[in-house]
């Protein structure tokens, strides 16, 4: 789906100020095969979304014909407040973020985007579908991992998935909450682990 020029020059300028570190726009195609358990044309919600690019990936890939991405951006303040190379050593104001993830769903004319600014769940009232499916990739950290999973479920139709990223197996690794609550979660409520694989993509669905 082609940009317009407005957009592909904002985008540019912002990949030349806070460049993406190549290892992650590497791992973008990595994580696209995870978009095959939700179904094409339906509807969806990205918790966590940052500057769009698995947005954009979403977008091309299944073509949901509305996507809730959901992500407080400007409520964090002015910049994210972590990150190393990610966040551009923490200069990557979190209204760029914002703007960008707009700016690289608003080509898709197909898609109804609706940006909510917000932390997931404290939002999740301003959620009037309910989802084929959710793309989780928030908070990492395991507490609250385990509420947002918990949380969403109520918003999942009863065929919806729900789908994330960063599944790691290493207790050592930053990230290994998502993993332990993603298993606690499965413990605790009729829904299975459906695929977990490569890029850190994983895959739940009612059991
Ligand atoms: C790893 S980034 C998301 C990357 C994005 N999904 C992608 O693949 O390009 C994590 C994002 O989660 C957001 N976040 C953290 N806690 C959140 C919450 N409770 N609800 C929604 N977003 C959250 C952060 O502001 C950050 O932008």
């Amino acid at each position: 789906m082609p940009q317009t020029s407005a957009n592909t020059d904002f985008l540019g300028r912002g990949e030349a100020a806070f460049p993406m570190p190549q290892r992650e726009l590497d791992r973008l195609s990595q994580r696209r095969w995870i978009l095959r358990y939700a179904r094409k044309g339906g509807v969806g919600a990205e918790i966590g979304v940052f500057r769009g690019h698995f947005s954009e990936i979403i977008c091309q890939t299944i073509a949901p014909r509305k996507l809730y991405l959901i992500d407080p951006w400007t409520k964090l303040g002015a910049t994210f407040g972590w990150g190393k190379a990610y966040t551009a050593d923490d200069t990557l104001p979190t209204a760029q973020a914002r703007d960008e993830a707009r700016a690289r769903v608003t080509a898709f004319d197909e898609v109804e985007a609706v940006l909510l600014e917000d932390r997931f769940p404290a939002c999740r009232d301003s959620l009037a579908d309910m989802l084929d499916f959710a793309y989780l990739d928030a908070s990492h950290d395991y507490a609250a991992t385990l509420t947002e999973l918990l949380a969403l479920s109520d918003h999942i139709a009863t065929d919806g998935v729900i789908l994330g990223d960063d599944w790691q197996i290493n207790p050592a690794h930053q990230h290994h909450g998502v993993f332990r609550a993603v298993q606690e979660f499965t413990r605790m409520q009729p829904w299975q682990i459906a695929a977990a694989g490569p890029g850190g993509q994983w895959a739940l669905a009612r059991g």
